[in-house]
């Protein structure tokens, strides 16, 4: 779809392909540090899978590479440049698919869709169409065009999120949760979108997730975030080896019913 004459991306190579770099990034609210001195990148076309605890700050990271959020100290660089900066997303084309779909709830799933390009008069309406169309068809969505949010099942709401980030043929795209409160064969389904669509448009992707399968399954290296510290990145085969205790147990959780913890709620 990168091919398309009515790109968005008429004057940037459509093939061109980014990274991104977290660099000694600190992020901070008040006095209160979420992400403390991060650092890694991500490869041009990578699947890049970062999992962790609730609240150890995944989707702070991911507002930051957007340019949400400012970082309290470090710099995120997309393609060599400041993520901080807005001309720097004028250039790159990145999309965030948030965790709650962010849907308008007033709009049909084909509005939805044409949002973006039409309040950026990126195509004529009938361009427009035919994206929006064959973004739907992408993600087997062809029959909810007309549909409503309300209208919708968990599963399809998520692909919609994803097929609206689809349309303005984004070279970064990020996740937030793509799976969570999705039914296995349900998450499954969206792992395969995932990979089906870095595959066909080398779109680097960054997945926010808890979800094991999806990384073990998609991702060319999965990070573990715990409490604002970046404990390892590596890649999914190796990390299911990683003896560090913080990874094997969020891997790999033990429900202990001798622990303290456990008598306690057996008491309560
Ligand atoms: N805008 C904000 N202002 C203050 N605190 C925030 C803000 N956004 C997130 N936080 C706090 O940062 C921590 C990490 O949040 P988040 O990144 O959403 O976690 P998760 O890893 O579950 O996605 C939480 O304690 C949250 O309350
Ligand atoms: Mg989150």
């Amino acid at each position: 779809m990168s091919q398309s004459p009515q790109s968005p991306s008429k004057e940037s190579d459509a093939f061109h392909h980014v990274g991104v770099e977290v660099d000694h990034v600190t992020i901070q609210f008040g006095s209160n540090k979420i992400v403390t001195d991060v650092s890694f990148a991500v490869k041009p076309g990578e699947i890049f899978v970062l999992m962790g605890a609730s609240g150890a700050g995944k989707s702070v990271l991911l507002r930051a590479i957007v340019g949400l959020i400012e970082t309290s100290a470090g710099k995120i660089l997309i393609d060599g440049m400041d993520a901080a900066n807005p001309e720097t997303h004028r250039k790159i084309r990145s999309a965030l698919v948030f965790q709650s779909g962010a849907l308008f709830n007033s709009l049909s799933v084909y509005d939805n869709l044409a949002f973006y390009p039409r309040e950026h008069r990126l195509m004529s309406e009938k361009q427009i169409r035919e994206k929006v169309m064959d973004t739907l068809k992408i993600l087997s969505l062809e029959q909810a065009a007309e549909k409503h949010p309300s209208e919708l099942s968990g599963g399809m709401k998520k692909r919609v999120a994803i097929a609206r980030a689809l349309v303005m043929e984004p070279q970064l795209l990020l996740y937030d949760e793509p799976t969570s409160e999705l039914d296995p064969i349900m998450a499954a389904t969206i792992s395969e979108i995932i990979a089906a669509l870095r595959d066909q448009y080398s779109v680097t992707s960054i997945v926010v997730s808890h979800d094991r399968e999806l990384a073990y399954s998609v991702a060319d290296r999965v990070a573990i975030l715990h409490k604002g510290d970046l404990r390892t990145v590596e890649s999914p085969e190796s990390i299911q080896k990683n003896q560090d205790p913080v990874v094997k147990e969020f891997l790999n959780p033990e429900i202990n019913l001798a622990s303290p913890r456990f008598r306690k709620i057996q008491q309560s």
